[in-house]
């Protein structure tokens, strides 16, 4: 991008085991009951057996989506290990050391302002609100890599239909935590913290767009967004916002986090597009993770046919 603890505590190691376990089956059955009031369905439990939200747990009932691209997937290693996350530093190897200090349970996502449902969601309650499903999706970074990755969530116009916006929501912010004591990298002023992301209403609606709770079938590990993240497939991988505590309904397009910090490099938009250069350097080709051969960037990251009908009449080299 743009510039370049505490040991390993989990929920479960804070509070004692047996209290840590009922609360968390006590939250997972609320939750349940919550989400078939708000919905009128009741989904089976997403997460395994045991019940625990932690990094690798198998989640669920999990469909394939028809969505999903035939590509070779990236390696869970790689996915895994080649991070961007500047809550932990901003080479790509800290993320997967240093978010261990990350505390994913409880953890609460508000949803707020131009809704007539606004609510402070318990992420269980979030992670069962639809049907999960598998999704392998084209990542392309602004650097010029990309990775194809097993993610696995729901689409964010599940979310937008329950929360019910009034007709002022014309843009969606979202809000990744901040703590410098669980995130190191926001002690140091890289970026104006919190990372900030945002969608214009029909982005957010158009169904690639997905709130993502795992990977390879998993809860998600920490250094890839825990416990929810953002995933927009046609668009730079810094609009797949990580770590989400706020999603708020806006009637003004939101400053994100990188058009502040670069206003000249980053846009609101940030459409994958080979034709626009970053000022930096080219967006025409990019490197697979894995492959030798860099490989032609395709306009929306390949998803043309299902999002370029959002930018009609635009001038993308304005709206970048
Ligand atoms: N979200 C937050 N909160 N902080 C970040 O630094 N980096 C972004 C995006 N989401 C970032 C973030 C960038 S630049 C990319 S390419 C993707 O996350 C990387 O996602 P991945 O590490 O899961 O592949």
């Amino acid at each position: 991008m743009l510039i370049k603890k505490p040991s390993d505590i989990k929920g479960s190691e804070i509070t004692d085991k047996e209290t840590y376990l009922n609360r968390r089956r006590f939250l997972i059955e609320t939750s349940a009951a919550a989400a078939a009031v708000a919905t009128g369905f009741v989904f089976p439990g997403h997460l395994g057996d045991s019940g625990e939200a932690h990094a690798g747990t198998k989640l669920d009932g999990v469909r394939k989506s028809p969505l999903s691209t035939g590509e070779k997937k990236t390696p869970f290693k790689d996915i895994t290990n080649y991070n961007n996350f500047y809550e932990f530093g901003t080479d790509k190897y800290s993320p997967a050391k240093k978010s261990k200090s990350l505390i994913t349970r409880p953890w609460t996502v508000a949803v707020e302002g131009e809704i007539s449902r606004p609510k402070v969601y318990d992420v269980d309650e979030l992670i069962k609100l639809s049907p999960l499903e598998e999704r392998i999706y084209r990542l392309r970074c602004v650097e010029g890599w990309s990775m194809v990755i097993p993610w696995v969530g729901y689409p964010l116009n599940a979310l937008i239909k329950v929360v019910e916006p009034t007709s002022k929501a014309k843009y969606l912010e979202f809000v990744t935590l901040y703590d410098p004591k669980q995130m190191p990298g926001q002690r140091r002023g890289v970026l104006d913290w919190p990372y900030v992301e945002g969608l214009r209403m029909d982005e957010a609606m158009n169904p690639l767009a997905i709130l993502a709770v795992g990977l390879y079938g998993a809860v998600l590990p920490n250094q890839n967004g825990a416990p929810i993240r953002l995933v927009v497939p046609w668009k730079y991988g810094f609009k797949s916002i990580k770590s989400i505590v706020r999603i708020r309904f806006v009637e003004k397009q939101p400053k994100t986090a990188w058009e502040k910090a670069a206003p000249n490099e980053y846009g609101f938009y940030s459409n994958v597009n080979p034709e626009v250069d970053h000022p930096r350097w080219s967006q025409a080709r990019e490197r697979r993770i894995g492959e030798f051969f860099k490989r032609k960037t395709l306009m929306f990251n390949g998803y043309a046919d299902h999002v370029a009908h959002l930018y009609k009449g635009m001038d993308l080299k304005i709206h970048f």
